[in-house]
């Protein structure tokens, strides 16, 4: 796992699942809630395992920032906001008080993001084989597409993949998740770094640099923070 850093009160860190399997946290399995291994058993036995492995690395690295012993710390979910079960934002609990945590994996990266206040953290590759133009249609507002359509196509897949991390850290704090209408997530300006707003409320964003990969990422907090 990489150095945490603060953004805005939020803790975050990114890591890298090894390539060897027999380095998977796969012993420490008993840090997790019965829940969290409930949700692992939907996954065949590789996808099981690195589940099983990134969730182990967050009860780590939670009770490193809390300063508690992993196993004081819980990771459970907050209410859904469509049918209020609880499978909605992940939060932290230490001894009855919850914190906020989101978490992200793409390929063999992932990053998570801890506060007091709502946060949500994305990553996503730059995939070459996403038809852009098609996705923006569903995922950016006119005056966003129009700016993708004066860029080259390789800065145009950058610049939409950066926003797309950015929209998702965005309801992933809101707890709405790929259930919100992407298009209406929006930034002040063109950069993907600045403040986004959703549903009436501006969030801060900043990027997650994962550096020597084609990975993007974002961070979302509320602005004052
Ligand atoms: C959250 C969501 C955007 C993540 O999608 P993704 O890009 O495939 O995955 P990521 O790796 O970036 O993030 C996965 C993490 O998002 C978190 N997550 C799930 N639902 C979430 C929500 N509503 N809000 C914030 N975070 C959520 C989980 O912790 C998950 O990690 P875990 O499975 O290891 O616990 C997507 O799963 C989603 O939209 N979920 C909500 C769907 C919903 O509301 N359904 C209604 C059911 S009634």
């Amino acid at each position: 796992m990489g150095e945490s850093t603060q953004v805005a009160g939020a803790v975050v860190v990114t890591g890298l699942v090894p390539e060897d399997p027999a380095a998977w946290h796969t012993e420490s399995s008993e840090l997790l809630h019965p829940w969290e291994r409930e949700q692992s058993r939907q996954f065949t036995r590789e996808t099981r395992a690195r589940y099983v492995h990134v969730h182990v690395a967050a009860h780590l690295w939670a009770a490193g920032v809390l300063g508690v012993e992993p196993g004081a710390v819980e990771i459970t979910r907050r209410p859904c906001l469509r049918c209020r079960a609880e499978h909605g934002a992940p939060q932290v609990v230490v001894d009855g008080h919850s914190s906020y945590f989101s978490t992200t994996r793409t390929g063999r990266h992932y990053a998570f993001a801890l506060s007091s206040r709502p946060v949500g953290v994305d990553l996503e590759t730059i995939r070459s084989t996403l038809d852009v133009d098609a996705v923006a249609h569903v995922a950016c507002s006119d005056t966003e597409r129009a700016h993708l359509a004066g860029l080259s196509p390789a800065h145009a897949r950058a610049t939409f993949f950066r926003w797309w991390a950015a929209k998702e850290a965005v309801t992933k704090a809101t707890g709405h998740g790929l259930k919100a209408d992407f298009r209406t997530v929006v930034a002040s300006g063109t950069d993907a770094s600045s403040t986004w707003e959703f549903d009436g409320t501006a969030w801060h964003v900043a990027e997650v640099r994962v550096d020597g990969s084609d990975v993007v990422g974002a961070v979302a907090v509320p602005p004052s923070s």
